[in-house]
């Protein structure tokens, strides 16, 4: 079965405790927890901080996505403030080993995300050394945006590396996912469903979580 992992980025925010509860109870997987630093993405999202309260608040795991420059500079920041899962963008440090290195060392999970421009295939030094691929299917930076159909081939690519080696890697999507959008990637072999917009957009989320699960 899939995993759903809503994306707290379109979650309203006034409400977030309230938000926590109902996604709780609509048995999603991961709390999706987009941080943009301004340089690596062209906006600004949350960091440590909101982390930290929201940790306190639940005990679903907290998959956090940093797009932010120099992940090497954080990692253990945020593994302490409560990460699960922790993934970082193969595009924004010179070291996505070391980084990797440093995420298990916290005995957190380690994630590795692409951008859509990127050749998925440079992924395969790291890939035995990964608990989670990312594949961006927009990029990365904005909620609402269109999925790029294309990036399908990418999760055929992983789900194939894995079975050949033998490796047991998650491999999630995110940017556009819909019920439709969703159905594609399930086909190609993906596990993890990220989803903001389409997801927030419903009041009862179990109707979403239902859908993503292809229910
Ligand atoms: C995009 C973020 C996504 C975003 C997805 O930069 O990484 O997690 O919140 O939003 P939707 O599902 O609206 O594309
Ligand atoms: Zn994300």
């Amino acid at each position: 079965m899939v995993k759903i992992a809503p994306s707290l980025l379109s979650c309203d925010f006034t409400k977030l405790q309230e938000e926590v509860k109902k996604l709780e109870a609509s048995g999603v997987d991961y709390l999706h927890y987009d941080v943009m630093d301004g340089q690596f993405v062209p906006n600004i999202s949350f960091g440590l901080p909101i982390l930290a309260q929201l940790r306190q608040i639940t005990s679903l795991p907290i998959d956090s996505h940093l797009m932010i420059a120099d992940p090497e500079v954080f990692v253990s920041q945020f593994a302490d403030a409560g990460s699960d899962i922790i993934t970082v963008h193969l595009e924004a440090t010179p070291h996505i080993h070391r980084v990797l290195q440093m995420i298990r060392q916290k005995g957190k999970k380690a994630g590795v995300a692409v951008n859509p421009g990127t050749n998925v295939t440079l992924l395969e030094p790291v890939l035995s050394d990964v608990d989670l691929v990312l594949v961006m299917t927009v990029n990365p930076g904005f909620g609402g945006q269109s999925f790029i159909e294309g990036m399908v081939d990418k999760i055929s690519y992983l789900d194939d590396y894995r079975r050949a080696h033998g490796l047991t890697y998650e491999i999630e999507v995110d940017g556009g996912i819909n019920e439709e959008t969703a159905a594609l990637c399930r086909a190609r072999g993906a596990d993890v469903f990220v989803a903001g917009s389409y997801f927030f957009k419903h009041d009862d989320y179990n109707v979403p979580a239902q859908k993503l699960r292809g229910e």
